[in-house]
């Protein structure tokens, strides 16, 4: 089982002052997750390169892009020091040159997949992959509850591919989280839980617990 990470999601962060913010969650965090959302893939807008541009922080960034033609933004998100460009299954035209584009431009790559889209999808690409991410919401949108539903999914990764970095997305806290673990994931995502707690730090440490 690979390392276990907590990745607080940026999107439920105060954005007029993310460094500030952030910089007080390093000591909690493995990773910060960015949210991009474009308005057509997801119903919802977020934020692009240029604001991951200005993020100063040597957590490393994984950039789950939630957009149609992921392939435009690729050189933008790498520029902007992305260290994971996370694609979605259901939105890229063509999986296996999206993630050799991704690796080219020296960051990991990651795919993505939404609760209603069956794990055979991912066959054939989880061997070149850095990362999977499993939503565990419907993608747009933080704070909502999680799905259960896509734990078999995260099993059956965890069983085909014992070193694979399995992040689980959506409705994490101190309890969903542990069930998300048992199934195999390692990566733990958490938006809401985290940031809109009145004390994120606490919050991440208490998630840390649950799961480590
Ligand atoms: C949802 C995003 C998530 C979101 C999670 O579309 O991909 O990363 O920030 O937020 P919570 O943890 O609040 O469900
Ligand atoms: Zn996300």
């Amino acid at each position: 089982m690979p390392k276990i990470k907590i990745a607080p999601s940026i999107l439920s962060a105060d954005y007029g002052d993310l460094n500030h913010f952030l910089q007080g969650l390093e000591p909690f965090s493995d990773i910060f997750h960015v949210d991009v959302m474009d308005g057509n893939f997801v119903p919802n807008l977020s934020i692009g390169a240029p604001v991951v541009a200005c993020i100063k922080t040597t957590i490393p960034l994984d950039c789950h892009l939630m957009v149609l033609n992921p392939e435009r933004y690729f050189e933008s998100f790498a520029k902007a020091g992305a260290h994971s460009i996370i694609i979605h299954v259901e939105s890229s035209k063509n999986m296996k040159k999206d993630i050799e584009k991704i690796q080219s431009l020296g960051c990991d790559a990651g795919v993505a997949i939404n609760p209603s889209t069956s794990v055979s999808k991912l066959e054939k690409i989880l061997p070149l992959v850095d990362q999977v991410l499993v939503m565990s919401v419907n993608p747009g949108f933080g704070g909502q509850p999680f799905m259960a539903e896509v734990l078999p999914k995260i099993s059956w990764i965890r069983e085909h591919y014992p070193n694979l970095d399995i992040a689980v997305d959506g409705g994490i806290d101190d309890k969903t989280a542990v069930y998300a673990k048992a199934a195999g994931a390692n990566i733990f995502v958490a938006g809401n839980y985290i940031l809109k707690d009145d004390n994120p730090k606490e919050a991440a440490e208490k998630l840390r617990k649950a799961v480590i």
